[in-house]
């Protein structure tokens, strides 16, 4: 059984996997969110936490979902429901599958009226809207963006049709090819963007911010948000991965892979960072900014840089390709669960989850105009999504990988998986996915109950 292929396809090599993986991690999380969630946490100590994070919990839980994915050879659900029978277990694990692909159809609604931002800046820098503007003026563009339901609802509504055309293609002609073209594309640009930021002078200012670390700094607030980006940003705790490695070869070794996604993730939102912050410190800008960092400041600073436009332009390209290969990774397992279950096709299924993604996602946007009274445990409903599925779900959803991998699968299977018979990096995997990485979220969950319960 373990050699049976997908009835969704196979990635054509172990490259493409790391691609198509990587364009599921790097998405609006490592360049809109990870600057300004920084930002608002004081640079430098949360880095620090988020790096710990990223190494501790999110690579080993990493491999996990990997290993659960190309072990069950299917959606996420069905393939926690066929390796926990295989190990002798309940199929109730499937509730995992259950819980992660409705994390997906949250993220995907505000995660979407995101991307539809950065399509109307694509547009935006392109027609010449943000020439020659001060901070003020990128403020009003931004807040009447927001005002306005019609404009978002059509660029929202681009985005959900984007997405879903790949995802009808499936995953060779589908997901597949959209990494091929737009991973390259993304590599090249965030590349092309740190040299001008690099020339931009402050540099310097930009680095200190994200690496000196002042640990004095840190809230339990802060270290939770840190653990719910690593999460995020690595897209676990949800499926995206397991599915991803129901479509991987079974020779490919799972961990070496891993580490590579992880340090390409790592090192995109680095990038991103030292790429923004310096544009920021440069034009006076304010780093907590919040939300609107990415959608503020910067337009500002390329307004009054030589080239800017042009840069700008490519910036925003980068950003909406990052959204929407992650934004496919969100609906994949949905999708390949419609597909297997219901046995829908590739087109049906994704006209369905299109209709249902982009409802929500029209709940998300009013939260900018119309509803924007309508509070959540006093956040609106974007922010209230983005809080549960980030701080609450992901960590949750990749706690009980863990204990699943760690506690319930046979040491045969976990073995066999990672090919890395009873070798030291075996033993240290088993460890801290039995031990480690679930003590770390159930602690820094604790931590921040506690912080609530003393406030
Ligand atoms: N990792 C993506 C990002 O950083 O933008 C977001 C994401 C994609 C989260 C897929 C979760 C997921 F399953």
């Amino acid at each position: 059984m373990q050699n049976k292929q997908s009835i969704h396809g196979a990635w054509a090599n172990r490259w493409i996997f790391i691609l198509a993986a990587t364009g599921s991690a790097v998405g609006l999380g490592n360049i809109w969110k990870f600057p300004y969630i920084a930002g608002e946490n004081g640079g430098g100590a949360f880095v620090l936490v988020y790096l710990f994070c990223i190494l501790l919990v999110g690579v080993p839980i990493m491999m996990a979902e990997v290993l659960v994915g190309r072990r069950g050879r299917q959606s996420p659900i069905n393939s926690m429901r066929e390796t926990a029978y295989e190990a002798g277990h309940h199929g109730r694990w499937a509730g995992v599958g259950w819980l992660g692909a409705l994390a997906g159809f949250f993220i995907f609604s505000f995660y979407s009226v995101v991307a539809g931002w950065v399509l109307y800046y694509i547009a935006g820098m392109g027609s010449g809207l943000f020439i020659d503007i001060g901070s003020e003026q990128a403020g009003q563009i931004f807040n009447g963006l927001l005002a306005d339901p019609q404009t978002l609802l059509i660029w929202h509504t681009l985005f959900v049709v984007l997405v879903m055309m790949v995802i009808a293609g499936g995953v060779n002609k589908g997901l597949e090819r959209a990494t091929r073209i737009l991973m390259p594309l993304l590599f090249v640009l965030l590349f092309v963007l740190l040299i001008y930021s690099m020339n931009s002078g402050y540099f310097g200012a930009g680095w200190d911010f994200l690496f000196s670390f002042d640990t004095s700094a840190l809230s339990g607030e802060a270290v939770l948000e840190a653990l719910g980006h690593a999460f995020f940003t690595l897209s676990l705790g949800m499926g995206s991965i397991m599915a991803y490695g129901s479509y991987m070869g079974k020779k490919d070794s799972i961990g070496g892979t891993v580490l590579t996604i992880a340090a390409l993730d790592t090192v995109v939102a680095l990038i991103a960072g030292l790429a923004i912050f310096p544009i920021v410190f440069a034009n006076q800008l304010d780093p907590a900014e919040g939300a609107g960092l990415m959608f503020v400041t910067l337009p500002v600073a390329f307004s009054q840089m030589a080239g800017g436009q042009v840069f700008g332009f490519l910036f925003f390209l980068m950003v909406g390709f990052a959204a929407w290969t992650s934004a496919i990774s969100l609906m994949e397992p949905g999708a390949a669960w419609l597909v297997e279950t219901l046995g829908l096709s590739r087109v049906r299924a994704s006209i369905l989850l299109g209709v249902i993604v982009w409802a929500l996602g029209v709940l998300a946007l009013g939260s900018f105009n119309l509803t924007s009274d309508l509070l959540v445990f006093g956040m609106t409903v974007f922010e209230f999504l983005d809080f549960l599925t980030a701080n609450v779900m992901l960590p949750l959803g990749g706690f009980l990988v863990a204990l699943f991998v760690g506690w319930y699968l046979t040491r045969e299977m976990t073995e066999d998986e990672l090919s890395l018979r009873s070798s030291f990096v075996y033993q240290l995997w088993r460890f801290v996915i039995r031990f480690v990485s679930p003590a770390a979220v159930a602690v820094i969950f604790a931590l921040k109950i506690y912080e609530k319960l003393a406030a």
